[in-house]
């Protein structure tokens, strides 16, 4: 067993409960995590319809509280890429983009800004085209059994605006679940240290942001902000430029959909509404599959980055959370890395995932798991773990095929 892994147990009855949780029982209609009293509620309610409100062009009549879309943007609503609250959606062939997928850029400074636009309003021209191929990679497990898996190599094409300068970085990403991200938030600096310092050197994170992929978004807020502008095109108080920059002159041009495209109001009720989302209560299931998978995703290493649980507190006193992350940054190896359009790998950091709520994810017929939806299964998603997580992944690989079977099971009731 690693060190800096907890030991999954039974709660003591002098053991914080565990909080965030609650059953999904209407998938379109995500709740709250804990009772509100009617104020908090109608915000609730507010920012899930803010969340789900689908962005018209601006001038639209009729749509004055929902105008100011684009002129170029990725999709028109939160809810098309964020799934009702959950990850995003797989895509819907296997040569086709998911919906919920952005191209987001890295290095020198391009015309293009944040993220490839890919759709455009009336009159406009989206800024490019986001092209995906597969490479096949085989290999076995240590009893001989054979796996599969793709790797995604992207490009962009049709660029309205110039090509990309070299070295510029393409940064793939799928919609992460918003559910949980309120709690995620609270954990608190010193706790993230404590895992940190419990960690064995081998596998030691590195704190940064809380939320992201690769943690550097800082808040709810702030992330929200940024995406109803280089998602949507959406202006608000916190962010009142869109993603078009000067030189994308008619982008500019364009009527707006009033000074600020979303009112403060929305903005708050839609931060509240992601704040208060639950997670979707983990199934009934067998207690012997528990305790064993429990124990075997500690014996492979698993926990000490997915860390089953963390401690948060709350006005009401000390509380869990049972998130299987440690919000923390690890080394993935070259093969997760973004690259730039040269093909050079750049940033393999990528914070542990939490896995909460993977068992409603699941029941998707398709998913769509890592930072860009990559793999099909979650044992895919662990065989591309590498850098940090070789020692843990190499462990998964010398498994009996009777305990692999049990520990994804047992990860399909997270
Ligand atoms: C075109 C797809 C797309 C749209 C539309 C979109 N998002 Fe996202 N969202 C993403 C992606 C991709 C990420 C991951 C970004 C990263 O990690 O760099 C993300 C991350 C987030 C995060 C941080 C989540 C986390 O779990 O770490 C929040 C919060 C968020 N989005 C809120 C929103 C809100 C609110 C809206 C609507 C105003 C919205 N998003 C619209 C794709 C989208
Ligand atoms: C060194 C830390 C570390 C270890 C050890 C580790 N993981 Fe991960 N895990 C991560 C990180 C970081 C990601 C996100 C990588 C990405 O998106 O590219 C991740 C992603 C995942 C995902 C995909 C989740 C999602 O939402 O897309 C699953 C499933 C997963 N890990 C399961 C496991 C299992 C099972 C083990 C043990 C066999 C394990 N991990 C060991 C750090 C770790």
């Amino acid at each position: 067993m690693l060190a800096g892994a907890q030991t999954p147990t039974a709660t003591q009855p002098d053991e914080p409960a565990f909080i965030g949780r609650a059953p999904f029982t209407d998938r379109l209609n995500p709740p709250a995590y804990e009772p509100m009293s009617p104020l908090p509620r109608e915000q609730f309610d507010l920012g899930k319809a803010v969340f789900n409100t689908t962005w018209a062009a601006a001038g639209r009549s009729g749509a004055a509280a929902s105008d100011g879309l684009g002129p170029l943007f990725v999709t028109n609503s939160c809810e098309s890429c964020h799934n009702n609250g959950e990850r995003g959606r797989a895509e819907p062939a296997p040569d086709k983009l998911s919906n919920s997928f952005v191209m987001q850029l890295g290095g020198p400074a391009t015309v293009y800004n944040h993220v490839i636009n890919n759709q455009a309003i009336d009159g406009h021209r989206p800024e490019g085209r986001i092209e995906i191929s597969w490479r096949e990679r085989a290999g076995r497990h240590a009893d001989g059994s054979a796996w599969t898996l793709r790797e995604p190599v992207y490009a962009v094409a049709q660029l309205q605006y110039g090509p990309l300068p070299p070295g510029t970085v393409l940064r793939p990403r799928i919609a992460p679940a918003v559910f949980g991200n309120g709690l995620l938030e609270s954990v608190s600096q010193k706790t993230l240290q404590a895992v940190r310092d419990a960690q064995p050197a081998a596998v030691r994170g590195d704190l940064l942001a809380r939320l992201g992929w690769q943690a550097e978004v800082a808040n709810i807020a702030d992330q929200s902000a940024h995406a109803f502008a280089r998602e949507m095109g959406v202006t608000s108080l916190w962010e009142a430029q869109d993603d078009c920059t000067a030189e994308q002159s008619e982008c500019r041009a364009a009527p707006n959909g009033g000074e600020l495209e979303v009112s403060g109001e929305h903005f708050a009720a839609v931060v509240a509404y992601q704040t208060r989302l639950a997670v979707p209560a983990r199934p009934a299931r067998d207690a012997a599959l528990d305790q064993k998978g429990a124990e075997l995703f500690v014996a492979t290493g698993c926990a000490a980055c997915h860390q089953p649980h963390l401690p948060v507190s709350r006005l009401s006193g000390p509380a869990r959370i049972d998130a299987y992350t440690d919000l923390l940054r690890h080394d993935m190896g070259e093969e997760l890395a973004d690259r730039t359009i040269e093909g050079q790998p750049v940033s393999s950091l990528w914070r542990t995932a939490p896995l909460w709520g993977l068992a409603h994810v699941l029941q998707d017929r398709q998913v769509a798991l890592l930072h860009d939806g990559r793999a099909r299964t979650v044992e895919e998603a662990i065989l591309w773990h590498g850098g940090q997580a070789q020692s843990s992944r190499r462990a998964f690989n010398a498994l009996k095929r009777s305990q692999r079977e049990q520990l994804l099971a047992w990860i399909a009731t997270l």
